[in-house]
């Protein structure tokens, strides 16, 4: 029992051949005496013709694995869409290897089955040849980036799983200890403090592709487990390691896609990307960029806005270009749903007609105020003009980055063929939280100010900017990284104004401290999200696409059911007690 070729291989010039071939059985369809089966593997279908009067055909079912022996003919018509469409193989043999209930999903590109019956039988699902391919990239993406490090000097060394917590601002996974019962591991988050202490040891530039674990909230570009291509390097300055990123990068896309990308990529500093696009990570396959407005409409008596202009808000605007005749009010109601599930109160709007703006708001405007408006949004005739007002920048600028984000796709402003790569720098250092009054570390806290930041750590936080940066593909943050402090008394610093109390340091990070004690090297790096990336490279709406077992939307697996009680006998050991029970 051996094969010959893959049913992907065969071509005209194998004409005349006998040849055996395996797979699983794709089609079977009888036409008058004659049975065609499309035979399947990981590398193609092949067209099977074999007479009614063998026995075996009739028992043959779909799915069923076949072991055919059989010349290769040409076919009389044959199907350009598939490679081997010019051939068929007329069978002598046919022995069924194995057989196959009838699946419970189909196996073919085109699927109705739901997310969730596709996840419980995934190895079925893992049959469809797009779904193939799609595992088939992810493999060429992560090949092409170990030898991109590999030529690079990069060293790949493996970080533990079971560790203390490393601080990355989600939650953690935990893992109770059974030799120190009451004690837990935390699964990482990312191999931050480590690969940072591999810079110590002197390593000076390593890799990995490590699965991280996060417990957060999910959606279509977050799963619990995920993996990153996590990079760091001594003795780099970020234009050095930015210039590593995006080579990588270039080449992932020129080897899996053929794409030549320019480099460098384009920076933008993080408030500009938050001023016209109201968001860090920007698609800028389109325009349609956001208007402050704050002066424009400082004199109109429009309530909403004047609300949040007295109180130090404000107001900002897209220009929906040529476009006014789409939206009807069903639909820009709609349009202000959206808006409202980021927080905004409402959405204003007009349209332009006839060079005259038109709209329920218009009304709150003198004709300078229009003619000072429509300039400012370069409004022009059939363009809509939306406008999200409030006393918080980030309502304001989350709610219209969610509109022009659903524009430019419902619109098709872009080519989803292009690919619009960037770098968001000059991060700040800190976000401050109002409810629990102090400031948190927007990268982690170990991120290095600018140079020319430093002294704003302690004197100026909110305006301190971090020497952190973000690579940003069609509008999803792909990877980010930074310097980071390899000085004792700046990365204390860094944690008064954090408002650690040196309890606490020494109770998260003590162990990490310690190390930058004994000579640590200038050091930065970078991670990238490689699910995020294999996701963009293949065109799939969801990073589950690209991951062989994914975790569906509510963190469980419809497959194997975890997660899952487990036994009495096993949590005593742990010396646990569940006290909470959702299912009870
Ligand atoms: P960060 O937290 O930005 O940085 O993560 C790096 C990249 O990992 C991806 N990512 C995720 N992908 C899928 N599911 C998730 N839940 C998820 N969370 C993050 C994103 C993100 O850009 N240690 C730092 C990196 C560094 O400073 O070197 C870190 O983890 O694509
Ligand atoms: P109202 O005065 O509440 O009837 O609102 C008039 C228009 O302004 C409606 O189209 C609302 O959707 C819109 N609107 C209300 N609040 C806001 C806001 N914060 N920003 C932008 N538009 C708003």
């Amino acid at each position: 029992m051996n094969r010959t070729h893959n049913n992907g291989e065969l071509r005209i010039d194998n004409v005349g051949e006998t040849v055996e071939l395996k797979g699983w059985v794709a089609k079977k369809r009888n036409l008058g005496s004659l049975v065609f089966i499309d035979l399947r593997d990981r590398y193609g279908i092949t067209q099977i013709i074999v007479n009614e009067s063998m026995e075996v055909t009739k028992e043959i079912k779909n799915e069923y694995i076949l072991h055919v022996k059989g010349k290769v003919v040409e076919r009389s018509s044959k199907n350009p869409q598939m490679p081997t469409g010019d051939i068929e193989i007329e069978a002598s043999q046919i022995d069924i290897i194995n057989t196959a209930n009838v699946t419970p999903i189909y196996t073919t590109d085109e699927t109705d089955a739901s997310e969730d019956a596709r996840m419980q039988y995934r190895y079925l699902d893992l049959r469809r040849p797009v779904m193939q391919n799609k595992i088939m990239t992810r493999h060429q993406i992560t090949r092409s980036i170990r030898h991109f490090l590999d030529e690079h000097d990069f060293i790949d060394i493996e970080t533990p799983y079971l560790n203390r917590s490393t601080p990355e601002g989600a939650r953690d996974f935990l893992v109770p200890s059974r030799v120190h019962n009451g004690e837990f591991y935390a699964l990482p988050q990312s191999p931050q403090l480590f690969k940072q202490l591999l810079m110590v040891a002197g390593f000076e530039r390593y890799y990995q592709i490590a699965r991280c674990f996060r417990d957060e909230d999910l959606r279509a570009d977050r799963q619990p487990e995920f993996t990153q291509v996590d990079v760091e390097m001594s003795f780099m300055n970020t234009d050095e390691i930015i210039s590593i990123g995006e080579q990588m990068v270039a080449q992932v896309i020129k080897d899996v896609k053929g794409i030549d990308v320019k480099l460098p990529l384009p920076r933008m500093t993080w408030h500009d990307a938050m001023e016209t696009y109201g968001i860090d990570k920007p698609d800028i396959r389109f325009d349609m960029k956001l208007v402050n407005l704050n002066e424009t409409v400082k004199d109109v008596d429009f309530m909403v806005f004047k609300n949040a202009l007295d109180n130090k808000g404000y107001v900002k605007g897209i220009n929906v270009k040529n476009a006014a005749d789409q939206y009807s009010r069903k639909k820009i109601d709609k349009l202000t749903d959206l808006a409202k599930t980021y927080k905004a109160k409402g959405l204003a709007w007009m349209k332009v007609v006839n060079g005259k703006a038109e709209g329920p708001i218009v009304k709150f405007f003198n004709e300078e105020q229009l003619t000072r408006l429509l300039d400012t949004m370069n409004g022009e005739d059939n363009d809509l003009l939306l406008f999200v007002s409030d006393v918080k920048y980030t309502v304001v600028c989350d709610a219209l980055a969610a509109l022009r984000n659903h524009l430019g796709k419902e619109l098709k402003l872009y080519d989803p063929q292009e690919l619009g790569l960037l770098w968001v720098v000059d991060f700040p250092m800190f976000e401050y939280d109002d409810e629990t009054q102090r400031y948190y570390a927007m990268h982690h806290p170990f991120t290095r100010p600018k140079d020319s930041d430093i002294d704003k750590i302690d004197s100026d936080p909110a305006h301190c900017l971090a020497d952190a940066y973000d690579i940003v593909l069609n509008g999803y943050e792909l990877g980010g990284g930074s310097q980071r402090i390899y000085e004792q008394d700046l990365q204390e610093r860094a944690f008064k104004a954090l408002s650690l109390t040196p309890e606490q340091i020494e109770n998260k990070f003590g162990w990490f401290v310690e190390a930058l004690k004994y000579g640590t090297p200038p050091h930065g790096g970078f991670a990238l999200g490689l699910d995020r990336l294999a996701m963009l490279l293949t065109g799939s709406d969801s990073i589950r696409d690209v991951i062989a077992f994914p975790k569906n939307a509510s963190a469980t697996c419809p497959m194997s059911k975890a997660p899952n009680k487990v036994d009495q006998v096993q949590l005593e050991e742990l010396g646990i007690e569940v006290t909470k029970d959702e299912n009870e």
